[in-house]
This record gives structure tokens, C-alpha cells and sequence, in this order.
């Protein structure tokens, strides 16, 4: 094939040149002077995109290494804690917790809608003993295109002055997405590299508050790899307690520069203007938004449901074998069922244009019975 694949999947996300030139430097000596000021820029960096002034640890490692570790730094066997059956990656993230010994309460959801804050606060209300040591929420449910009202989850858990934990999975968020750690007060925000951040999988991000770094004096889950203790200690000299990851701390502290240039609020803004032409464009074509609620649509991708008899991944197939365009399977138990569209990272108007013509020309190519015109009411929206 010729011509640039269009990777269109909602993470791994395209990594912009300037990125990619900035990791391709000679690998240096990771307890040298020039990795501790390349360290602190790339902490210093990931910082701002938390909008958080506290703690950020940076694992070489993958998003769920940086799930595990927001709950072995926390929390104790048997603990109990609650979350909520948003999608397959609430599903994932329930599992770890379970493995690990913890006692997870799983508020059954249909897949279609997000954390729902009434539910947050009565259920909290009702545990006047404070069993519930921790509430877990994912931001941005990444098989389902749908997204979490995180500050009202906060505003929930005041309202019923309950002192658990709130651990957040902002994996697909981060840079996408307004999200605000310190303002929001979460205690452990789990992000990783390959999403908003523009960088290739491989690193793994905690950002914490002081609250949950008082509850690892009690936390008795066992923990080495992904203890926070060693990494903050010797974090504070510009150091790693183990060799870090140090050409993708290059391209971090690259792509957070990019961040800041763009502006955040420019950033989300050009990410939910996506998304709206993207919505445009399936709700032209006659498909249906697999979320249901209007104020939880994401701004980084859009999961579009298959007419009955047909099958999302045949659908895919076509459009990558045609057309050289990757976009994201169904999940779970949504296998065939949707189709997801990332548009998120490094992005723009064009890129989008030629992501909705890939579909709607494989919507034809795939005998998917469609309305035409969804790229027109996307370009429309655009222009606008
Ligand atoms: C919301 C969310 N959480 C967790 C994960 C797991 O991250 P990883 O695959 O890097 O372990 C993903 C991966 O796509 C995700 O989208």
C-alpha cells in the first residue's frame, strides 16, 4: 500500500513526527546528569496535563501495570471496593482487583451509559460503617465511547462524607479530555503513553494525592515493582529506582511541550469538535451512537453500533484491506457489534475527512445498508 496507514483505532494513537524524532536520540546513562533534567521535564510535563501540582510516578510498563499499582500502593486484602460495569476496560480493571484479594462490590451496567453519580452517593450513604475503601471509576470507557462525569462522582462522595479513596483510569482521557486531579481531589489518576499523550505504548502513569500517600503506610497488599515508595525517593533527585524507559521519557517531555503550546483547553476543544462531526457523520449514515447519554459522549472516540446481521469486523476487514485504515473491534461482549472510530491525539480536520470517507466507502464496499452524506454533514460541521 502506498501513501501514510490511517491508524484510527482509539489507542494506540498516530505519533507526530516531532515525536517520534525526539525519541530517536542516543539512548544516555540513566543515572547521569543529562537523564535527571530530562526526568524532571518529563515529570514536571505529565504534571500539568493531570492539573495536578502533587506527586506523578512514570512506570515503564503498560496502562494495566499502572492499574495494579494504584491498588497495591492503597489498599489492604479483603478490602472492599466499589466499581462500576462500564465496558470492558471496567470489566479488565475489576478483575486485577479481584486477583488481587480485594473485595470488589461491581454495580452491574448495560455497556451504554457511565458512572451514574446518584448511584455513588446512595450507595456510599448506606455505608455508614465506611467498608468501602476505595470507589474506582474509568473515565473515558474506551470499548464503549463513553465517558464518565468524574467531578460529579467527586461532588457525589462529599455529599455523602464518605472518606474512601477515589482512584481514576484516565488511560483514554488524559490529554483528551477535560481532567482535573487536584481540582477533583482523585487520589490515584492511572494514565499511560499511548492515548492523548501521542507516544508509543509503554509507559505507565500514577498521579497521587497526598491522602493516598498516607494510605500506603496501612496498605498491606504485597508490592515491589510498583511500590511508590522507591520511585518518589530517588523520583526527587531526578532518578529511577530501576532503568526507566528513557527514550520515551524523550518523546514525553516532547509531547507534553506539544501540549502546552496547543493549549489544554484547545486541546479538548479540538477533541470535542471532532467528535461532534464524527456523531454527525454516523447519525447521517443511520447508525446508531452505542452511548445513550448525550452529556457522557466522548470526545475521543465514537462507537457506532452494526444494523441487525451484520458484522462489525467484516466491516473493519474490508475497510483495512481496501482502504488501509485501522479502526477499533467491539470489545468483550460487543464483539461484531459496533465499530469504534479514535479521534484522538494528534489529529485534524483533513485526517478526520479521510478517516469518515474510509468508512463510508467501506460501508458501501461492505453491503452495510447506510444513508450516504455522513462525511458531507461532518465537512459541514467543519467549515462551520
Ligand atoms: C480505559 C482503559 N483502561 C485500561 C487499559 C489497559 O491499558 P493497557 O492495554 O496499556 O494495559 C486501556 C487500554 O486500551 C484502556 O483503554
Amino acid at each position: 500500500m502506498s501513501g501514510r496507514h490511517f491508524l484510527q483505532i482509539p489507542g494506540p494513537t498516530n505519533v507526530p513526527d516531532r515525536v517520534l524524532r525526539a525519541i530517536a536520540q542516543p539512548t544516555i546513562d540513566h543515572r547521569g546528569p543529562a537523564f535527571a533534567s530530562l526526568a524532571r521535564e518529563a515529570l514536571d510535563g505529565v504534571r500539568e496535563v493531570f492539573k495536578t501540582t502533587g506527586a506523578v510516578v512514570i512506570y515503564p510498563g503498560s496502562g494495566t501495570g499502572a492499574w495494579e499499582a494504584s491498588l497495591v500502593n492503597t489498599l489492604s486484602p479483603g478490602d472492599k471496593v466499589l466499581m462500576f460495569e462500564t465496558g470492558h476496560f471496567a470489566t479488565l480493571w475489576r478483575t486485577v482487583a479481584q486477583r488481587l484479594g480485594l473485595d470488589v462490590q461491581f454495580v452491574p451496567g448495560d455497556w451504554r451509559r457511565g458512572v451514574d453519580p446518584a448511584v455513588v452517593e446512595s450507595t456510599m450513604s448506606d455505608d455508614r460503617a465506611h467498608a468501602i475503601k476505595a470507589v474506582a471509576v474509568v473515565h473515558n470507557e474506551t470499548s464503549t465511547g463513553v465517558a464518565s462525569r468524574v467531578g460529579e462522582v467527586r461532588q457525589a462522595m462529599d455529599r455523602a462524607g464518605h472518606p474512601a479513596l477515589l482512584l481514576v483510569d484516565t488511560i483514554s482521557s488524559l490529554g483528551s479530555i477535560d481532567y482535573r486531579h487536584d481540582e477533583w481531589r482523585v487520589d490515584v489518576s492511572v494514565g499511560c503513553s499511548q492515548k492523548g499523550l501521542m507516544l508509543p505504548p509503554g509507559l505507565g502513569l500514577n498521579a497521587i494525592s497526598e491522602k493516598a500517600i498516607a494510605a500506603t503506610k496501612s496498605a498491606r497488599l504485597p508490592r515491589a515493582y510498583w511500590d511508590w515508595a522507591p520511585m518518589l525517593a530517588d523520583n526527587r533527585s531526578g532518578f529511577f529506582p530501576y532503568t526507566p524507559a528513557t527514550n520515551l521519557l524523550y518523546g514525553l517531555r516532547e509531547a507534553t511541550a506539544m501540549l502546552r503550546e496547543e493549549g489544554l483547553e484547545h486541546v479538548f476543544a479540538r477533541h470535542s469538535r471532532h467528535a461532534e462531526a464524527t456523531r454527525r457523520a454516523v447519525c447521517t449514515w443511520g447508525l446508531e451512537i452505542l452511548c445513550v447519554n448525550r452529556d457522557e459522549y466522548s470526545s475521543a472516540l465514537t462507537a457506532a453500533m452494526m444494523p441487525d446481521g451484520h458484522d462489525g469486523d467484516a466491516l473493519r476487514k474490508v475497510i483495512l484491506d481496501r482502504f488501509d485504515m485501522s479502526l477499533g473491534t467491539g470489545l468483550g461482549k460487543l464483539k461484531g457489534k459496533i465499530f469504534r472510530i479514535g479521534h484522538l491525539g494528534d489529529f485534524n480536520d483533513l485526517m478526520l475527512a479521510g478517516t469518515l470517507a474510509g468508512v463510508e466507502m467501506g460501508l458501501a464496499a461492505a453491503g452495510v445498508p447506510f444513508k450516504r452524506g455522513g462525511i458531507l454533514a461532518a465537512l459541514d460541521y467543519l467549515a462551520t
